[in-house]
């Protein structure tokens, strides 16, 4: 008997790690000052796992995934972090998606999924991202309505869900009377919408594009007409960028956001990346 039950043991070991490497999947939840890893397993007992059909936005197909409920787990970690005004969705390749409380709490996340797989635990599928195809390993949040996208745009390979007050931990986008700078506001909250999850000021911010005012601020070595054109489309320059268009942004909404580029030159804070973790 024993040595029979140490076979099946030994069989369902062999069988269990998958062929080279065997990630344990775990998320980093960072509530104000406190971090934790949360694995798999964890995950799927605290919040049940369920399998959703989404129309994939990158995928351009069909896909079904298995995941967890996005909006038990965010309630679950706001109720851990008393002071945050915004979610981060924090990406492997440095990719920073902001979804602030209001959003959350009037819904705007209520169809999101946080997928793990596709079939079992692990995906498939790759997505294209420029000229290149990437997995969406760890975790992947899919939405069941389209029009989702344009509060949270479906990160891939995420890593952490970190709630944070924004102010406390970009302080360096700010200066001295931008709040009743009325253009340069209106920059600011764009630029904190749109652009912040790829681009850094004064080293604080998204890793995927350049940082743009350190040590030369963008509007000090492109001309403005250039600026514009290519923040309005950047794959009319270069093929395949990993920068989206901006078709839906008006010239009075562009304008705006090179104005606060523009003041963000009188303002360098070089230094450490500061309360940004990695
Ligand atoms: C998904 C990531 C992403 C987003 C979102 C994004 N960018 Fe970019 N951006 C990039 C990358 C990557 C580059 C590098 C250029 C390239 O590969 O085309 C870039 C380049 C730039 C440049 C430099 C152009 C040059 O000639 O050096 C500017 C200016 C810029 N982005 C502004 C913006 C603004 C303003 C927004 C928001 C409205 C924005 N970007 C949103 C990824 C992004």
């Amino acid at each position: 008997m024993r040595i029979r039950f140490a076979i099946v043991a030994v069989c369902l070991a062999a069988h269990c790690s998958p062929s080279s490497k065997h990630v344990i999947k775990e998320l980093t939840v960072k509530t104000g000052l406190v971090e934790k890893k949360l694995t798999l397993p964890e995950l799927k007992k605290r919040f049940g796992a369920e399998t959703v059909k989404v129309e994939d936005y990158y995928l351009k197909r069909p896909m079904r995934y298995n995941a967890l409920n996005l909006k038990k787990m965010l309630t679950a970690f706001a109720a851990e972090a008393p002071g945050y005004d915004e979610f981060i969705f924090r990406c492997a390749d440095g990719y920073l998606a902001h979804v602030s409380r209001a959003d959350f709490e009037a819904g705007k996340l209520d169809s999101f999924h946080l997928a793990f797989g596709e079939s079992g635990d692990s995906f498939k599928s790759e997505i294209p991202q420029g000229k290149a195809l990437i997995s969406p390993e760890p975790f992947y949040a899919v939405a069941t309505d389209k029009a989702g996208f344009s509060t949270l745009s479906w990160p891939y390979e995420l890593i952490a869900i970190e709630l944070v007050n924004f102010k406390a931990m970009f302080p360096k986008l700010y200066f001295a009377g931008l709040e009743n700078d009325k253009i340069a506001k209106a920059g600011f909250d764009l630029f904190r919408k749109e652009c912040l999850k790829c681009h850094s000021l004064n080293l604080q911010g998204g890793d995927i594009g350049p940082e743009l005012n350190i040590p030369r601020n963008i509007t000090e070595y492109r001309d403005e007409s250039y600026l514009k054109a290519f923040i309005r489309n950047a794959s009319s320059y270069r093929a395949k960028s990993k920068m989206p268009a901006f078709a839906g942004l008006t010239d009075q909404d562009i304008s705006s956001v090179i104005v606060y580029l523009k003041r963000m030159a009188g303002h360098k804070q070089a230094g450490s990346k500061g309360a940004q973790p990695r």
